[in-house]
């Protein structure tokens, strides 16, 4: 984690520059033959020594025990950069690329789909062995903030989550070695992987090694940063960035009635702890005990971890279930009654600052008005035209067309 100092070079200035290096590197690009890792940092990031170094306005603030929750101008929780520009657009090829997956059916993008938020727009996703799992694809945008990952925060880094979707046999049911196999027998990628790690790959029969592929894929996620939405040039003191209603429904948002804002903490819009609040499941699901399991804690029995609100208009269904078609009725979830949703026999220990805000329509409309401000994909990277492996990148639930219902959004099959 890097924590920089105020008086950075002001981010349009950061950009243009980075515009101007990654002109003078194109000639370069084109002359090589196959593909070239890219020599810039993405959008974002500045070039420091090597390592590309996030830079955002708001790491000119102070951090959030000094401002309270719910301020404007909060600092930014932990985060991980310093990855090569290298690393990062490596690991764009292998999060594109199906042969990842046992069957070369499924990568990482048909689930995380970026036009989808990174989510997939249905209410449980669907992998290599065409049958739903257990939840709702979350979205990947500024998954670097996150300490913990999954909804039930099973896993404590990028590299360790991946283990789960990679080697689990609905998702991309491969193993470590036919992994390793795969994309060794690709010399494209033992290239890449070369000019990522120039110093771990001089001999030409070095094999591509697994902490290095999981480190790109960790790498590339890194750098899916959304901190430009019109709510943050309105946080930054643009006070004209938001209407009259988006700023009524930022107000609700914060307000010690709704208390959105105690769990969905500015400026990632989430504290990243876990809790109880009792979303109801699809019809016919079994109840997710969600992170007791995992922890080993029973007060925490249907808790999960308070997803960020970024980008959030872009990726329905909501909740760990999928349960909400729209943010309309995930807001109206919190008027409905403390615990209106717990299954009989459920003794849930749902959290204080659930309650009974008793939010009007007109509230929860203007809740909505301002959760679509959240929404920023300036920095959404460029999907590769070409894979290494020679496949096609796969969206949509895998490439199983015909096999899977493509409109997924309400599918709790
Ligand atoms: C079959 C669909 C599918 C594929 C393929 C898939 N994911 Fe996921 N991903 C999910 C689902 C569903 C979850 C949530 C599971 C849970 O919380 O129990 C998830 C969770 C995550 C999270 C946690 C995000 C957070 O905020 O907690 C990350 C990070 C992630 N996936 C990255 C990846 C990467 C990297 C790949 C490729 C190696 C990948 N996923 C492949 C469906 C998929
Ligand atoms: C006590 C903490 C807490 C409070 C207060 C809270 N939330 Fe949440 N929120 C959560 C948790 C935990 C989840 C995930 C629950 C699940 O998946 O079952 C969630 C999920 C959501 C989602 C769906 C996110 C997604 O990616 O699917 C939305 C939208 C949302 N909350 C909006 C709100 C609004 C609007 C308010 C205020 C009216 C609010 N929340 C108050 C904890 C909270």
């Amino acid at each position: 984690m890097t924590r920089h100092k105020p008086g950075f070079l002001p981010i349009v200035a950061t950009v243009v520059w980075l515009a101007a290096v990654w002109l003078a590197a194109v000639p370069h690009v084109a002359q090589a033959s196959g593909i070239k890792l890219s020599q810039v940092c993405p959008a974002g990031f500045e070039l420091v020594q090597g390592q590309c170094k996030l830079r955002s306005l708001y790491q000119m603030y102070p951090s959030l025990e000094d401002a309270g929750v719910g301020g404007l101008k909060t600092g930014l929780p932990a985060y991980r950069d310093g990855f090569s520009p290298q690393q990062i657009d490596l690991g764009r090829y292998l999060f594109f690329d199906p042969v990842l997956s046992g069957d070369g059916s499924v990568s990482c993008a048909s689930c995380h789909q970026p036009d989808r938020g990174f989510a997939d727009g249905r209410g449980r996703s669907v992998g290599a062995s065409g049958h739903p799992v257990r939840r709702s694809a979350p979205s990947l945008w500024n998954v670097a903030f996150q300490q913990r990952l999954f909804w039930d925060a099973r896993a404590g880094s990028l590299e360790e989550q991946m283990l789960g979707p990679l080697y689990d046999e609905h998702e991309m049911a491969t193993s470590p070695e036919q992994l390793l196999a795969a994309l060794n027998g690709i010399p494209q990628y033992r290239e890449l992987f070369r000019q990522a790690w120039p110093a771990d790959y001089q001999s030409a029969d070095a094999n591509i090694r697994l902490d290095h592929v999981y480190q790109a894929i960790a790498a590339f996620q890194t750098s899916l940063i959304s901190l430009n939405s019109r709510y943050d040039h309105y946080a930054h003191g643009y006070a004209d960035a938001l209407t009259e209603p988006e700023k009524e429904g930022l107000n609700v948002f914060r307000s010690f009635v709704a208390r959105c804002a105690e769990c969905h903490t500015p400026p990632l819009f989430t504290n990243q702890q876990i809790a109880v609040i009792g979303t109801p499941e699809p019809e016919g699901m079994p109840f997710d005990p969600g992170a007791s399991e995992p922890l080993g804690e029973p007060t925490l029995r249907g808790g999960f971890k308070v997803p960020s609100l970024r980008n959030i208009e872009l990726t329905a269904p909501y909740m760990h279930s999928g349960r909400f078609a729209t943010l309309r009725e995930a807001a109206a979830f919190y008027t409905g009654g403390r615990g209106h949703a717990v299954p009989e026999g459920e003794d849930l220990k749902i959290h204080w600052h659930i309650w009974e805000p008793g939010l009007t329509d007109a509230e929860l409309d203007r809740l909505v008005d301002f959760l679509a401000t959240l929404t920023d994909e300036s920095f959404k990277p460029r999907e590769p035209t070409e894979l290494p492996s020679g496949m096609r990148p796969v969206h949509n639930g895998g490439a199983r067309e015909g096999a899977v219902p493509q409109d997924g959004a309400l599918t709790h099959e």
